[in-house]
């Protein structure tokens, strides 16, 4: 499974790319408004710069017409970038267009397997379906996932899924067992995910051990 951050904040970006592991970024209106006031293309395609594969910005139009207009541009933004669309009947539509013209959609904001039947029909390259935003309702946000992936396994279609809304690592773990090809986690979890307690007292026990094992061969 591919490990996107779902952040605008170019220090934990840099970071997470810097580890190895992080290959990719999603973005929408939330996470670029906690990085204040800011120049939205020159902060997305300074993103692109720094990330190797797909920056997810979203669209900010609802209707198809303002939708296409503004993927378009952003588009040109970097080689990289992803446009995202809302899983509206609109953005069926305009992800339908845009698909024609070879500009990378992710559907985003999905919540049931439906509105990825439609988002993938369309010919959206990734589908975001928002685990948290489900399991917040008391729905079973990992379940859609796992309808997601099961229908585009059975059908070989080329969408692929993006675990979106990621709480903790439980989150990230449900998802790579299930097969989704990528979660988007916040930088918190990226973090969370390495964290065992068994691991760090391990690494103290072999330190411990290697340096009694010195100071008794100082000894001899
Ligand atoms: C994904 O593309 C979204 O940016 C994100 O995962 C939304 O997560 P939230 O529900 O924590 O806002």
């Amino acid at each position: 499974m591919k490990i996107f951050l779902d952040t605008a904040n170019i220090e934990h970006i840099r970071h997470g790319v810097g580890l190895g592991v992080v290959t990719g970024v999603t973005t929408n209106p939330s996470l670029v408004s906690r990085e204040g006031k800011v120049d939205y293309r020159k902060l997305v395609q300074e993103i692109c710069a720094i990330v190797p594969g797909p920056v997810s910005t979203e669209v900010l139009g609802q209707d198809v017409k303002t939708m296409v207009t503004q993927a378009r541009e952003i588009a040109k933004w970097a080689d990289n970038v992803v446009v995202k669309i809302p899983a509206s009947l609109e953005g069926v539509e305009a992800t339908a267009v845009l698909a024609k013209e070879n500009i990378k959609v992710n559907f985003t904001l999905c919540f049931t397997l439906n509105q990825v039947v439609l988002g993938a029909a369309a010919g959206a390259t990734f589908v975001s379906p928002f685990v948290g935003r489900l399991d917040d309702i008391g729905e079973d946000g990992m379940g859609v996932v796992s309808d997601i992936v099961e229908y585009l396994d059975y059908y070989k279609l080329p969408t692929q899924v993006i675990a979106a809304s990621i709480r903790h690592p439980q989150h990230c773990l449900m998802a790579a067992k299930m097969g989704a090809h990528i979660a988007t986690v916040p930088y918190e979890v990226l973090l969370q995910m390495i964290r065992h307690p068994l691991t760090d007292r391990g690494i103290e026990r072999f330190r411990d051990d290697w340096k009694n094992v010195m100071a008794r061969e100082e000894l001899l």
